[in-house]
Protein backbone atom coordinates (compact mmCIF):
# COMPACT_ATOMS: atom_id res chain seq x y z
CA UNK A 1 0.00 0.00 0.00
CA UNK A 2 1.13 3.51 -1.03
CA UNK A 3 -0.22 7.10 -0.11
CA UNK A 4 -0.48 8.26 -3.98
CA UNK A 5 -1.37 12.02 -4.93
CA UNK A 6 -3.91 12.07 -8.28
CA UNK A 7 -3.66 15.17 -9.86
CA UNK A 8 -6.33 15.82 -12.24
CA UNK A 9 -5.73 18.43 -15.05
CA UNK A 10 -9.16 20.14 -16.23
CA UNK A 11 -10.53 22.75 -14.95
CA UNK A 12 -13.09 22.84 -17.26
CA UNK A 13 -16.49 22.93 -17.02
CA UNK A 14 -17.55 20.03 -18.94
CA UNK A 15 -14.21 17.91 -18.83
CA UNK A 16 -13.50 14.53 -19.86
CA UNK A 17 -10.31 14.59 -17.35
CA UNK A 18 -13.01 13.91 -14.50
CA UNK A 19 -14.18 10.16 -15.16
CA UNK A 20 -10.78 9.67 -15.94
CA UNK A 21 -9.50 10.53 -12.91
CA UNK A 22 -12.05 8.85 -10.67
CA UNK A 23 -11.50 5.61 -12.85
CA UNK A 24 -8.00 5.77 -11.69
CA UNK A 25 -8.71 6.64 -7.69
CA UNK A 26 -11.03 3.52 -8.23
CA UNK A 27 -8.04 1.68 -9.56
CA UNK A 28 -5.77 2.76 -6.98
CA UNK A 29 -8.11 2.32 -4.11
CA UNK A 30 -8.87 -1.46 -5.04
CA UNK A 31 -4.91 -2.00 -4.87
CA UNK A 32 -5.39 -0.85 -1.44
CA UNK A 33 -3.28 2.04 -2.09
CA UNK A 34 -4.81 5.36 -0.36
CA UNK A 35 -4.99 8.49 -2.37
CA UNK A 36 -4.68 11.95 -1.95
CA UNK A 37 -7.28 13.31 -5.03
CA UNK A 38 -6.14 16.44 -5.98
CA UNK A 39 -8.70 18.41 -7.80
CA UNK A 40 -7.59 22.29 -9.11
CA UNK A 41 -11.16 23.13 -10.06
CA UNK A 42 -12.70 21.94 -6.51
CA UNK A 43 -9.32 24.07 -4.64
CA UNK A 44 -10.14 26.37 -6.83
CA UNK A 45 -6.72 27.49 -7.03
CA UNK A 46 -5.03 31.04 -8.60
CA UNK A 47 -2.78 31.18 -11.13
CA UNK A 48 1.02 31.10 -9.17
CA UNK A 49 1.68 34.33 -7.29
CA UNK A 50 3.76 32.56 -4.24
CA UNK A 51 5.29 28.65 -4.05
CA UNK A 52 4.27 27.35 -1.30
CA UNK A 53 7.26 27.62 1.09
CA UNK A 54 7.15 31.90 0.03
CA UNK A 55 4.32 32.16 1.34
CA UNK A 56 4.23 34.02 4.99
CA UNK A 57 0.31 33.08 6.08
CA UNK A 58 -0.48 29.95 3.81
CA UNK A 59 -4.09 29.33 4.28
CA UNK A 60 -5.65 25.86 5.65
CA UNK A 61 -6.56 24.87 2.13
CA UNK A 62 -2.88 25.49 1.01
CA UNK A 63 -1.66 23.66 4.09
CA UNK A 64 -3.63 20.55 3.57
CA UNK A 65 -2.83 20.82 -0.28
CA UNK A 66 1.28 20.96 0.90
CA UNK A 67 0.74 17.99 2.81
CA UNK A 68 -0.87 15.71 0.41
CA UNK A 69 2.04 16.76 -2.05
CA UNK A 70 4.39 16.30 0.51
CA UNK A 71 3.12 12.80 2.05
CA UNK A 72 2.57 11.08 -1.79
CA UNK A 73 4.99 8.43 -2.31
CA UNK A 74 3.70 8.49 -5.63
CA UNK A 75 2.51 11.02 -8.11
CA UNK A 76 -0.32 10.41 -11.00
CA UNK A 77 -1.01 12.65 -13.10
CA UNK A 78 -3.93 12.95 -15.57
CA UNK A 79 -3.73 15.09 -18.11
CA UNK A 80 -5.61 16.61 -20.96
CA UNK A 81 -3.83 17.36 -24.49
CA UNK A 82 -4.15 21.51 -25.16
CA UNK A 83 -2.28 22.30 -27.96
CA UNK A 84 0.37 19.36 -28.15
CA UNK A 85 0.88 19.85 -24.63
CA UNK A 86 -0.15 19.38 -20.61
CA UNK A 87 -2.44 21.89 -19.52
CA UNK A 88 -2.03 25.15 -17.56
CA UNK A 89 -4.10 23.81 -14.69
CA UNK A 90 -1.71 20.84 -14.60
CA UNK A 91 1.27 23.13 -14.22
CA UNK A 92 0.02 25.79 -12.16
CA UNK A 93 -0.93 22.92 -9.74
CA UNK A 94 2.79 21.45 -9.84
CA UNK A 95 4.51 25.33 -9.76
CA UNK A 96 3.40 25.41 -6.37
CA UNK A 97 5.96 22.63 -5.13
CA UNK A 98 9.31 21.46 -5.61
CA UNK A 99 11.37 19.68 -2.73
CA UNK A 100 8.22 18.08 -2.03
CA UNK A 101 8.50 15.88 -4.88
CA UNK A 102 12.01 15.26 -4.40
CA UNK A 103 13.07 11.53 -5.07
CA UNK A 104 9.59 10.21 -5.87
CA UNK A 105 8.39 9.03 -9.09
CA UNK A 106 5.22 10.08 -11.11
CA UNK A 107 2.88 8.12 -13.73
CA UNK A 108 1.08 10.09 -16.38
CA UNK A 109 -2.44 9.12 -17.85
CA UNK A 110 -3.49 11.19 -20.43
CA UNK A 111 -6.33 10.94 -22.59
CA UNK A 112 -7.74 12.79 -25.57
CA UNK A 113 -11.28 12.36 -28.24
CA UNK A 114 -8.61 11.51 -31.06
CA UNK A 115 -6.28 8.52 -31.84
CA UNK A 116 -3.08 9.50 -30.43
CA UNK A 117 -4.65 9.84 -26.69
CA UNK A 118 -2.90 12.87 -25.33
CA UNK A 119 0.69 11.46 -26.28
CA UNK A 120 1.77 14.85 -26.58
CA UNK A 121 0.44 16.38 -23.35
CA UNK A 122 2.14 13.49 -21.98
CA UNK A 123 5.85 13.22 -23.10
CA UNK A 124 5.84 17.18 -22.20
CA UNK A 125 4.94 16.40 -18.86
CA UNK A 126 7.93 14.00 -18.35
CA UNK A 127 10.21 17.00 -19.07
CA UNK A 128 8.36 19.17 -16.26
CA UNK A 129 8.10 15.74 -13.39
CA UNK A 130 11.92 15.14 -14.38
CA UNK A 131 12.60 18.86 -13.27
CA UNK A 132 10.37 18.39 -10.30
CA UNK A 133 13.01 15.46 -9.07
CA UNK A 134 9.36 13.14 -9.61
CA UNK A 135 10.90 11.33 -12.51
CA UNK A 136 8.02 9.41 -14.57
CA UNK A 137 7.94 5.80 -14.89
CA UNK A 138 8.45 4.40 -18.57
CA UNK A 139 5.31 3.19 -19.69
CA UNK A 140 2.43 5.98 -20.33
CA UNK A 141 -1.08 5.37 -20.16
CA UNK A 142 -2.75 6.89 -23.17
CA UNK A 143 -6.74 6.84 -23.48
CA UNK A 144 -7.91 7.66 -27.59
CA UNK A 145 -11.43 8.38 -28.01
CA UNK A 146 -12.20 9.27 -24.55
CA UNK A 147 -15.72 10.28 -25.20
CA UNK A 148 -16.52 6.83 -26.26
CA UNK A 149 -14.54 5.14 -23.91
CA UNK A 150 -16.41 6.57 -20.99
CA UNK A 151 -20.04 7.12 -21.12
CA UNK A 152 -21.86 10.51 -19.93
CA UNK A 153 -21.99 9.23 -16.50
CA UNK A 154 -18.15 8.07 -16.05
CA UNK A 155 -18.78 4.62 -16.36
CA UNK A 156 -15.65 2.89 -18.03
CA UNK A 157 -17.61 1.17 -21.59
CA UNK A 158 -14.60 -0.63 -23.02
CA UNK A 159 -13.13 -3.01 -20.36
CA UNK A 160 -10.08 -3.53 -22.00
CA UNK A 161 -8.79 -0.27 -20.19
CA UNK A 162 -9.66 -2.63 -16.54
CA UNK A 163 -6.91 -4.96 -17.65
CA UNK A 164 -4.75 -2.58 -19.33
CA UNK A 165 -4.25 -0.82 -16.71
CA UNK A 166 -3.28 -3.20 -14.60
CA UNK A 167 0.62 -3.51 -16.22
CA UNK A 168 1.00 0.39 -15.89
CA UNK A 169 0.09 -0.03 -12.40
CA UNK A 170 2.14 -2.75 -11.47
CA UNK A 171 4.90 -0.52 -13.12
CA UNK A 172 4.22 2.54 -10.88
CA UNK A 173 4.14 0.53 -7.89
CA UNK A 174 7.40 -0.92 -8.36
CA UNK A 175 9.18 2.28 -8.80
CA UNK A 176 7.44 3.47 -5.68
CA UNK A 177 8.47 0.63 -3.68
CA UNK A 178 12.30 1.09 -5.23
CA UNK A 179 12.43 4.78 -4.84
CA UNK A 180 11.04 4.24 -1.46
CA UNK A 181 13.86 1.56 -0.43
CA UNK A 182 16.23 4.18 -1.58
CA UNK A 183 15.00 6.71 0.31
CA UNK A 184 15.29 4.85 3.37
CA UNK A 185 18.99 4.79 3.48
CA UNK A 186 19.31 8.69 2.55
CA UNK A 187 18.78 10.88 -0.20
CA UNK A 188 21.42 13.15 -1.88
CA UNK A 189 20.09 15.98 -0.82
C1 LIG B 1 -7.45 24.79 -25.83
C2 LIG B 1 -7.61 23.39 -26.32
C3 LIG B 1 -6.62 22.81 -27.08
C4 LIG B 1 -6.72 21.49 -27.49
N1 LIG B 1 -5.68 20.91 -28.17
C5 LIG B 1 -5.70 19.57 -28.41
C6 LIG B 1 -4.55 18.91 -28.91
O1 LIG B 1 -3.50 19.50 -29.14
N2 LIG B 1 -4.63 17.57 -29.12
C7 LIG B 1 -5.78 16.86 -28.85
O2 LIG B 1 -5.78 15.64 -29.05
N3 LIG B 1 -6.89 17.47 -28.37
C8 LIG B 1 -6.86 18.80 -28.15
N4 LIG B 1 -7.98 19.42 -27.63
C9 LIG B 1 -9.19 18.63 -27.39
C10 LIG B 1 -9.15 18.08 -25.95
O3 LIG B 1 -8.33 16.93 -25.94
C11 LIG B 1 -10.57 17.74 -25.50
O4 LIG B 1 -11.33 18.93 -25.43
C12 LIG B 1 -10.56 17.05 -24.13
O5 LIG B 1 -11.88 16.73 -23.77
C13 LIG B 1 -9.92 17.95 -23.09
O6 LIG B 1 -9.96 17.39 -21.80
P1 LIG B 1 -10.98 17.94 -20.69
O7 LIG B 1 -12.37 17.77 -21.29
O8 LIG B 1 -10.76 17.06 -19.52
O9 LIG B 1 -10.63 19.37 -20.45
C14 LIG B 1 -7.89 20.75 -27.20
C15 LIG B 1 -8.91 21.35 -26.45
C16 LIG B 1 -8.77 22.64 -25.99
C17 LIG B 1 -9.86 23.25 -25.15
Amino acid sequence: MAKIALIVGSVRRDRQGIKVARWMEEKLRIRNHMVFFIDPLELNLPLLDRMYKEMTEPSEKMKSLRSKINDAEGYLAVTPEYNRSTSSAMKNTLDYFLEEYFFKPSAIVSYSPGMFGGINASQQLRLIFAELGAPSISSSFTISRVNKVFGEDGKLMDEAYDKRVLKFLEEFEWYIAAFKTQRDKGTPY
